[in-house]
């Protein structure tokens, strides 16, 4: 990584600070390369965001709710700061990244807005805003590979496990979704590059990595090596090479560009985990044909397919949006048919939101709440009865299993992941970061139970 070290004036030792994620996790990965910048410089963290000098807030954009979730919460900011004028607030993101200006005017005590591909920038930002007053500095044209935060210290949730970012941006167009607008074209990490990250991560005590990009199968067009485009299934087997990494995960791949030779690497790449997050979106052919997501329930079924024949044990989850504008009764009911009969083991279920500038938010048939309401309960009340099919079919199997740490509810039993992502509880206390083999003994509605094999 070429260096692009800014001179600094101030360092902030000592001083607290805070950040609050909205949203994926990219944008998670991104707050941890945050908070690994601050400490950096000396900070610590804070225990709320309430007693911290630095306060950031990486936003999210990416449905509606989330907007309005962050005006009111940067209004409760206000009276604290108010209290402690000396107080920095930051606010990055996606919904940063659209709103640059938008957020200085409606929220005047904000001292730093910066966009999505800024967050290396964090500390000068915060130099500049205390010597000059409010900043925004958000992602323009002109940003490259350079511009990748892939290498800054990063300060991650958990000792063993993390999050690579191989690219960013997104070449597609789907029409209810604003991450081309915000983030920006496609841009792929050098696949050395991505391997010196998991090198490094590896000798850092990380076993497991999950891939990150918006469309990993468009992975490595935009790049030229010798004449040449690296591409995704590649790249999964020589990350499957670094020595420690037992665990691979990625998402997403798109539903329309996944092919079998990425199926056929990951089951040749024994790290790489029987898992596949493919977002589905709708089962109706003209709603998907409306989505612009080049193909329709019967393509995505083969796909599927495909990929179980390759991958026997594989397990899948999913995306959809129900209420789509023009979404008629018979749309969803083709929704629940390839829900049906794809059995996904779990999935995210949106309610749609329009977004502002996408071309899905001027498209006529916008569909009522109550309705969408209805139609999203009977979704997920049939995914529920499949995901629970699907962990009573895993009662009596041995699993190994990566321990997350003790379960939220109780002290005594730990939560661990199978290879397939299922969460199975363990009586016991276990190091975090172990590998383990249990029976699991039984279902519950999104979860296993399971003891030592
Ligand atoms: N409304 C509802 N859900 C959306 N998603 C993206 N944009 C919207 C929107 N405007 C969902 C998609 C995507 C996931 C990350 O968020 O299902 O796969
Ligand atoms: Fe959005 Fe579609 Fe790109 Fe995913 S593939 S980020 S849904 S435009």
């Amino acid at each position: 990584m070429p260096s692009r070290k800014p001179q600094r004036v101030a360092s902030r030792a000592g001083k607290s600070y805070f950040v609050r994620t909205y949203g994926c996790q990219m944008n998670v990965h991104d707050s941890e390369r945050i908070s690994g910048l601050l400490e950096s410089d000396g900070m610590v963290p804070a225990d709320a965001p309430e007693s911290a000098d630095v306060v950031i807030l990486n936003t999210c954009t990416i449905r509606e709710n989330a907007d309005m979730k962050l005006y009111g919460y940067l209004g409760s900011l206000k009276a604290v700061k108010d209290e402690r004028p000396g107080m920095q607030i930051l606010v990055g993101g996606c919904m940063a990244q659209r709103d640059r200006d938008i957020i200085l005017d409606r929220a005047g005590w904000v001292d730093v807005v910066f966009g999505t591909h800024n967050t290396h920038r964090v500390l000068d930002l915060l130099d500049h805003s205390q010597e000059w007053g409010p900043v925004a500095e958000v992602w323009d044209e002109t940003a490259s590979v350079e511009d990748m935060p892939s290498m800054l210290p990063a300060n991650r949730d958990s000792d063993h496990s993390a999050w690579v970012t191989i690219t960013i941006g997104c070449n597609n167009s789907c029409t209810f979704c604003i991450v081309p607008m915000v983030r920006g074209r496609e841009i792929s990490r050098r696949p050395a590059d991505v391997i010196s990250e998991v090198q490094q991560l590896a000798r850092d005590g990380v076993v497991e990595v999950t891939l990150l990009g918006q469309n990993v199968n468009s992975y490595g067009r935009d790049l030229d090596l010798n004449g040449r485009s690296p591409i995704f299934a590649d790249l999964l087997r020589r990350v499957g090479d670094v020595e420690g990494i037992r665990r691979i995960r990625y998402t997403s791949p798109h539903p329309k560009d996944i092919k079998d030779d990425v199926v056929h690497a990951m089951a040749e790449t024994d790290a790489v985990c029987e898992q596949l997050h493919l977002p589905l979106q709708s089962g109706s052919a003209s709603i998907l044909a409306a989505m612009h997501r080049g193909y329709n329930g019967e393509r995505f079924l083969e796909k599927l397919e495909m990929a179980r024949r390759i991958i026997p044990e594989l397990a899948v989850s999913t995306d959809i949006i129900v209420g789509f504008p023009g979404e008629t009764e018979q749309d969803f009911q083709y929704t629940l048919d390839v829900v049906a009969a794809a059995r996904f083991d779990s999935a995210f279920t949106f309610q749609y939101s329009p977004r502002p500038g996408t071309p899905a938010a001027t498209m006529p048939g916008h569909i009522a709440k109550d309705v969408i309401q209805e139609r999203f309960e009977r979704l997920i009340e049939l995914q529920n009865r499949i995901t629970f099919e699907n962990n009573v079919d895993q009662v009596g199997k041995i699993e190994e299993v990566l321990v997350e740490g003790p379960s939220k509810r109780n002290p005594n039993v730990a939560t661990a992941r199978t290879r397939g992502n299922r969460p199975v509880h363990v009586d016991g206390t276990f190091e975090p970061g172990s590998f383990m083999n249990v029976e699991v003994t039984r279902a519950a509605a999104h979860s296993l139970f399971g003891v030592v094999a």
